[in-house]
């Protein structure tokens, strides 16, 4: 789908891995893209440009000039939505990076405005060789995407590094760019604080809460659907952190610590939602080892954590998003717009420990969502997924604000 009527340069150079190009044009074809094929002369010797006319349905170019018409490599590059080079030679590597423009091949590319892939392919010790690793460097610098090679029979006879991906993992890479690249937060970066924090008393003790971390996890994996990147803070929790790719889960266990992984990304990110349970107080002095039963009664002084979402709030930049959340028991709403206040949040998401089938543990929850600009919105009962789709929707709205879109 998300190739449909994109269209496509496939740039093939001299390499043995040209022979799954013909395959490679067909997955394109079928995906509804309209495709151009460029080919060095070296690339002829590997793969025809008759079959790749044939599966292209566009005539094969291979030099800027036949002598009698002039294939305009400036409106090519123009044309194009993507440019993949693929196979890529170590030396069509080495002319790429160094502005080297000898072929229809290198002319385009220094003529593409679009996103170009490159899919290198050689043998393991052309791919290990520093001069190849700076050309792919520089490459990457200069802002065209790498296509990694894949670990297999090479056609020398050895097994290691420097095959070029396969044809159905470059359709996914290509259609994966366009999806996220389409998607209403691509690029933005998000923080999300999840699950509880324990802070320790002794060496086997700890106050802790009943957090699972089910609802912060849902919001960093629907963030991610949205496009952006996150990043997720969890505290110790027995629930599956996630499995989607996009989400960078780091593991904390107190408030301190939640507290230094989040303020270690405030200036990286457009939005942080702070959804963990963080302990308000921990106790004031740590025993190093265990606390013996002595005393009929025992005290234990505690002191406050940091408030995350509070130190946010005082450093919040403009064009960032602050969410937050709100744990209630009574006079729901007026206590949460006072914290929205306090702590500089733009949106504060109000759990109610009254509402049935809301709060720690469960599959479902009652929030009602409150914005600085006075909305209030009360959502029914709902899957924690759905109401994470809820967050990121209105977090998508404010985002939108903040860039005037
Ligand atoms: N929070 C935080 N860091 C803390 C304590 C809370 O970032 N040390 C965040 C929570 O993640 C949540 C919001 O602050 O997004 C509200 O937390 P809550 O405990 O409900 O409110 P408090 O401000 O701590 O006030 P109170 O406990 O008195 O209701």
């Amino acid at each position: 789908m998300a190739l449909k009527g994109k269209k496509i340069i496939v740039a093939i150079t001299g390499s043995i891995a040209a022979y799954k190009i013909p395959h490679f044009v067909r997955l394109l074809v079928k995906a509804g893209a309209e495709v151009q094929i460029l080919m060095t002369a070296a690339a002829k010797l590997f793969v025809s440009p008759l079959s790749l006319a044939t599966v292209s349905g566009r005539q094969t170019l291979s030099d800027v000039t036949d002598g009698t018409t002039w294939n305009n490599h400036v409106a090519l590059g123009l044309w194009a939505d993507a440019m993949i080079i693929a196979p890529c030679s170590a030396n069509t590597l080495g002319k790429l990076a160094n502005g080297i423009c000898d072929n229809i091949v290198t002319a385009v590319y220094l003529s593409a405005r679009c996103p170009v892939f490159i899919a290198p392919a050689m043998d393991e010790d052309m791919w290990l060789h520093p001069s190849t690793r700076n050309n792919i460097n520089k490459l990457q610098e200069y802002g065209n995407h790498i296509i990694p090679t894949e670990h297999g029979e090479l056609a020398s006879g050895l097994i290691g590094p420097g095959r070029m991906s396969e044809p159905e993992n470059m359709i996914k890479i290509l259609s994966d760019f366009y999806v996220l690249t389409t998607l209403p937060l691509a690029g933005q970066n998000a923080v999300v604080t999840a699950g509880p924090t324990y802070e320790r008393i002794d060496p086997v003790r700890f106050i802790g809460n009943f957090s699972t971390g089910k609802m912060g996890i849902a919001i960093a994996e629907s963030l991610a659907n949205a496009g952006a990147r996150v990043t997720l803070i969890l505290g110790p929790t027995q629930h599956k952190p996630t499995s989607n790719s996009s989400v960078n889960v780091i593991n904390v266990e107190s408030a301190a610590q939640m507290y230094d992984a989040t303020m270690a990304l405030a200036h990286e990110v457009q939005i942080a939602v702070l959804a963990a349970a963080v302990a308000d107080y921990k106790p004031l002095e740590y025993a190093d080892n265990k606390i013996k039963k002595q005393t009929d009664d025992l005290k234990i002084s505690l002191t406050k954590t940091t408030d995350i979402l509070a130190s946010l709030g005082k450093i919040k930049q403009d064009g960032q998003t602050l969410i937050g959340f709100a744990l209630e028991t009574e006079n729901e709403q007026e206590n949460a717009r006072k914290k929205l206040e306090a702590k500089n949040a733009d949106m504060i998401v109000l759990n109610s420990l009254r509402d049935e089938g809301a709060g720690f543990g469960h599959d479902t929850n009652k929030v009602t969502l409150l914005l600085k600009n006075g909305t209030i919105n009360p959502l029914p009962l709902l899957t924690k997924k759905e109401v994470a789709n809820a967050i990121t929707e209105h977090i998508i709205l404010l985002r939108n604000e903040a860039n005037n879109i």
